[in-house]
């Protein structure tokens, strides 16, 4: 198959390199790319937020089908116009994506469809905005409305600094705030074709930017999958997965197929297991970036096959995908400065080093090609990802790789899966 894949980050690589390792002699576009997508799929020139471009591209050189990568393209209406024009592709139109793109539009539609999230309430004042806080009581969230890049949400004691964040995005609508929930995170993927799913193997995301969950919200620090402790409160990953299947992903894709809207690509359910039941934290409407890139090497099912019958709407001929039992731990090096300001342009070192090590691979998120090296372009600058058959060696291989690469100013966690490997 000819497979135009658009965006340029480590989740982007990661599935132009599960596409690549079916060995199936795919032809592999990428668009814009970046230096690592560089090595494993030709480079194209075409704006991915320009839906009638990416068409004509699609047509001109007979994409056989396209994955949409990040929220951008989808908001912009990209799935809409290839859709519209007979071409396969993976990824909602912009009405669906408003899953991610409008936490008003997905809470409505998760209550719409009976799926369990937090009670949460629209502020459009400072005013409102207290009288909530006090309503819900500390731990305090605050959630901007719009695409944030996982930097919208505070969840903070202090009231005023929640004020202070709420205050930031009031000037752009009303603000989210909800009431806070606790337990364990989960991000589970499900593949759509508008009607039917296929669940991936669940993945847990480190959100915040340093050790033991202090920091900042980032876009996501490391991750790791499977995750061995579902066992304990469902029995295993596969009942976990079925219920999640029935209480949340099912009813959610039904509502949008009534509503006209249906869901084709893939839905990804922020979770969060509380004392009370599995509660839905956010719905993505685009595959976790880095979550993608510990779970799809261990998928063994040709990923390609996957997204061309969601895409087509034969998913329900498709078998439940299929995992390796080796674990996956990836975690993320960022730029000095990252969350907040990134110093980017420096040279980038010692990765040929880095993916010598036994079971590792490198995804790359912000590389470029410069006088012969590498730089660092932004915030995630790649992901150094560990396979093997315990946690405890993937992530002595991740760390061991990292230890080779080298970034003036670059930051890690270094707590990744540290609790599922003891
Ligand atoms: P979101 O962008 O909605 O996924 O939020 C980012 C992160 O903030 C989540 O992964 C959680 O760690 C945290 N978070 C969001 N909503 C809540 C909540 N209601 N209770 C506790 N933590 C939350
Ligand atoms: N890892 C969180 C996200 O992709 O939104």
């Amino acid at each position: 198959m000819r497979i135009l894949v658009l965006g340029s980050g480590a989740r982007e690589h990661a599935i132009v390199l599960a596409l690549r390792s079916e060995e199936a002699g795919h032809e592999l576009l990428a668009a814009p790319g970046n230096a690592g997508i560089a090595r494993d799929a030709a480079l194209v020139e075409v704006d991915m937020l320009d839906p009638s471009a990416v068409a004509a591209f699609a047509i001109d050189h007979a994409v056989d089908l396209v994955v949409v990568g990040p929220e951008a393209p989808l908001i912009a209406g990209v799935a809409d116009e290839l859709r519209e024009r007979g071409i396969p592709v993976f990824g909602p139109g912009r009405a669906a994506a408003q899953m991610e793109g409008s936490k008003a539009f997905a809470k409505r539609i998760m209550a719409a469809a009976g799926v369990p999230t937090g009670r949460a309430t629209h502020a459009r004042t400072v005013d409102e905005v207290a009288a909530a806080l006090d309503e819900f009581g500390a731990p305090y969230v605050v959630k901007a409305d719009g695409l944030a890049a996982g930097k919208g949400v505070i969840v903070t004691e202090d009231r005023a600094a929640a004020i202070e964040h709420a205050e930031t995005y009031l000037p752009g609508g009303p603000v989210l705030i909800e009431e806070f929930l606790s337990g364990p995170e989960v991000s589970l993927f499900f593949l759509s074709d508008g009607d039917t799913v296929r669940a991936l193997s669940p993945a847990q995301d480190f959100k915040r930017a340093l050790d033991g969950d202090a920091g900042p919200n980032t876009g996501g620090m490391g991750a790791y999958s499977p995750l061995p402790w579902l066992a304990e409160r469902f029995g295993g990953e596969a009942e976990f997965v079925a219920h999640v299947t029935e209480t949340v992903a099912l009813p959610v894709i039904r509502r949008l197929d009534e509503e006209g809207t249906p869901f084709i690509g893939l839905l990804y359910a922020g979770l969060i297991l509380t004392d009370a039941g599995v509660r839905v934290i956010e719905f993505n409407a685009r595959f976790g970036d880095p979550e993608t890139q510990v779970v799809l090497p261990r998928l063994v099912t040709p990923l390609s096959r996957l997204l061309l019958a969601a895409a087509t709407g034969t998913l329900e001929d498709e078998p439940q995908p299929v995992f390796s039992d080796d674990v996956a731990v990836t975690v993320v090096l960022a730029s000095e400065g990252y969350p907040e300001k990134p110093v980017t342009g420096r040279p980038l070192t010692g990765l040929d080093e880095a993916e010598a090590v036994d079971g590792v691979h490198i995804a790359h998120a912000a590389t470029a090609e410069a006088d012969g090296g590498l730089v660092a372009t932004g915030g995630r600058v790649l992901n150094v990802v560990a396979t093997a058959p315990d946690f405890r060696t993937a992530r002595e291989r991740a760390y061991e790789a990292l230890s080779h690469i080298g970034l003036e100013g670059g930051h890690h966690r270094t707590d990744i899966a540290a609790r599922v490997a003891e």
